[in-house]
């Protein structure tokens, strides 16, 4: 019979051997039970030891720890490396994990906002569209009843990609007003966010490119009354249950009559201050009954349907939201201006 020290060299050769031979797929579990369950050849070791006379424990204790700490370390390892290989190679993410939620990120102040404005009109039935920011003519300028010579088309005031055909970076997001009507039938209820361009010297208040939200509904005997109750909800949900509108007399090609919408200031709620000029009033959109040419021009029939359309700029009211007092902090991407709007809504 082997004596215990001989007994322990052996074990351990035999795990060591085992470890390394060792491919099948529950081989940990195999381990586990050779070695380390209550039958196993350590604990079988431990039973003899713990009869030895006390010369024997003395010399071989250590050895015997040392032997079931290798035992045990094999078996952690086995068993991890058998739940990460079960289904992905060594060294790569487990791509069908959740993605763990990032603290130290969070929403543009202009995305946060124009979520917000989409939630309101989608309460109202609205639904959102989409269109090109690279447009031609007709859709950015033509179709919307823009004259041959008006300043818009100048090349001071557009972002013109080609010439002749003319191609450009749309000034507005009414371009998909005509899109969408090309493509849709009345009764027609969207709002269209987007970013649009113009050649503009970059100020605190100016950029050559933002944001806006254009609103389109047509229908059979949609009057300016629908306009001025939805953008009153509107102004009333985003900025608070106090908030006044107010609409003045304007003009664009594409809308008749027109409207700007103001809103009271909120920073001196209405008692004049320098964000609204000492007005009181702050413009937040512009907006109009659609003109019977814009829906001619679309394939829609004019002496069957009216509607209504605006555009708002994101920028503008995300500034007023927030008291943001420079336009250019939105496109620095400077995380102390960003990381701000971490807990807002
Ligand atoms: N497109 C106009 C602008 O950019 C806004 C507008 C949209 C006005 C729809 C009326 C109707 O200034």
């Amino acid at each position: 019979m082997l004596n215990l020290d001989e007994r322990i060299k052996l074990i351990e050769a035999e795990i060591k051997s085992f470890v390394e031979s060792s491919t099948s797929t529950a081989a940990a579990e195999e381990f586990r039970l050779k070695f380390l369950s209550k039958k196993g050849a350590v604990s079988a070791l431990f039973d003899e030891f713990r009869n030895a006379g006390p010369e024997e424990k003395k010399q071989y204790g250590k050895a015997l720890n040392q032997l079931k700490q290798l035992a045990e370390a094999f078996y952690k390892e086995k068993s991890a490396s058998e739940q990460n290989s079960a289904a992905i190679p060594a060294g790569q993410p487990d791509l069908s994990l959740p993605v763990p939620p990032d603290p130290t990120g969070n929403l543009h102040p202009l995305n946060l906002i124009k979520y917000r404005i989409i939630e309101i009109f989608e309460q109202l039935g609205f639904n959102v569209e989409d269109g090109p920011e690279v447009e031609d003519d007709w859709h950015n300028f033509s179709a919307l009843n823009f004259p041959e010579n008006h300043p818009a088309r100048e090349m001071q005031d557009t972002f013109f990609v080609e010439k002749n055909p003319d191609i450009l970076l749309r000034t507005h997001t009414s371009n998909v007003q005509i899109r969408l009507m090309e493509k849709q039938k009345p009764p027609v209820r969207s709002i269209m966010p987007g970013r649009v361009y113009r050649n503009e010297a970059i100020s605190a208040r100016a950029h050559c490119f933002f944001h806006q939200v254009e609103g389109l509904y047509v229908d059979k005997k949609v009057s300016f009354a629908d306009l001025k109750q939805t953008l009153y909800h509107f102004a009333r949900k985003m900025f608070g249950p106090d908030t006044k509108i107010r609409f003045r007399p304007s003009f664009f090609p594409f809308t008749e009559p027109s409207a700007e919408i103001d809103i009271s200031c909120l920073i001196c709620k209405g008692k004049g201050c320098n964000v609204c000029k000492h007005s009181g009033w702050v413009e937040i959109a512009g907006s109009g009954m659609v003109h019977p040419n814009v829906l001619k021009n679309s394939g829609v029939d004019p002496e069957q349907f009216t509607g209504f359309a605006f555009g708002m700029g994101i920028e503008r009211i995300t500034m007023l939201c927030f008291g943001v007092n420079d336009l250019r902090l939105f496109s620095e991407n400077d995380v102390r201006f960003l990381r701000q709007f971490r807990s807002v809504f």
